[in-house]
């Protein structure tokens, strides 16, 4: 297997091939989904939630984005690896948000980079796209616009479907490879995923999107509580962890570890 460029992804959508994404920030989940052929990884701010603890996406920097794409970036053997730029780090200037792209590229070893907004970023999205830095452009719900929009609410909803195709059309021409959308309905992301010549990727955006996007904790089951309706979990990990960690307690107690075979002889 080729390394994924954006180009790999471009003709996946010509051929009509949908392709995978996932999250990941450390090196063997990189790893992992690596080898079982996922095509993008995603080093997502919502390492916000997922890693750091934050309640939102919102207070990720930069600095704590680096370390963690560097980690996939040094696993990933074949995916192309996107990296968030985080709240903050992009929409004050274009100038600004190729500083911070940059970072992700240089210290982080990012092949592309991901921000969250409609048209209004398309001078950024030309600007980092002019000067070298593949870029895929988040619409539909954007996490880090969660005050202003009231929570979590599906976007892009009757009338507003018209609004999200010219949307996606504009960060197309701006240079933007792939447009990704989040908690839009089916019908709409299908109406982008056909206005496009770039590949579009899906999470909560019905089956029609050229990709699909999920949050690794999500997909694998690790994370407790209420999931959201477009996460479907492919595995049962919390389970599988949190019953190793009572048998390892089990075992200390009891005396049954560490046994013989464990031990060191004088
Ligand atoms: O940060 C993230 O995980 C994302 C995905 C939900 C698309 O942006
Ligand atoms: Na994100």
């Amino acid at each position: 297997r080729k390394r994924v460029r954006t180009v790999t992804l471009q003709q996946m959508k010509e051929r009509g091939e949908r392709f995978t994404m996932l999250t990941s920030y450390d090196m063997y989940t990189a790893e992992i989904f690596d080898e079982a052929g996922i095509e993008t990884l995603l080093v997502g701010d919502s390492a916000g939630n997922n890693v750091y603890g934050y309640e939102t996406t919102l207070p990720i920097t930069l600095d704590e984005m680096i370390p963690l794409v560097r980690a996939v970036a040094g696993a990933a053997k074949h995916a192309l690896v996107v990296a968030d730029l985080p709240f903050g780090s992009y929409q004050e200037s274009p100038a600004q948000a190729f500083a911070s792209a940059a970072r992700l590229m240089k210290e982080g070893r990012a092949h592309a980079v991901k921000l969250e907004g409609g048209a209004h970023m398309a001078p950024t999205v030309e600007h980092l796209a002019k000067n070298g830095i593949p870029v895929v452009a988040h619409i539909g719900f954007t996490p880090q616009s969660e005050h202003a929009l009231g929570g979590y609410r599906v976007q892009g909803r009757g009338d507003a479907a018209a609004r999200l195709v010219e949307e996606a059309k504009t960060l197309e021409r701006a240079g933007a490879f792939c447009v990704l959308m989040e908690m839009v309905p089916a019908p709409a992301a299908k109406a982008v995923t056909e206005a496009l010549r770039v590949p579009t990727i899906g999470i909560g955006a019905g089956p029609d999107c050229d990709g699909q996007v999920l949050v690794w904790q999500d997909f694998a089951g690790l994370r407790d509580g209420r999931y959201p309706r477009f996460a479907k979990k492919f595995a049962d990990v919390r389970t599988v962890l949190l019953d190793a960690a009572r048998a390892y307690h089990e075992d200390v107690s009891s005396g049954a570890f560490p046994a013989t075979e464990h031990s060191f002889e004088n």
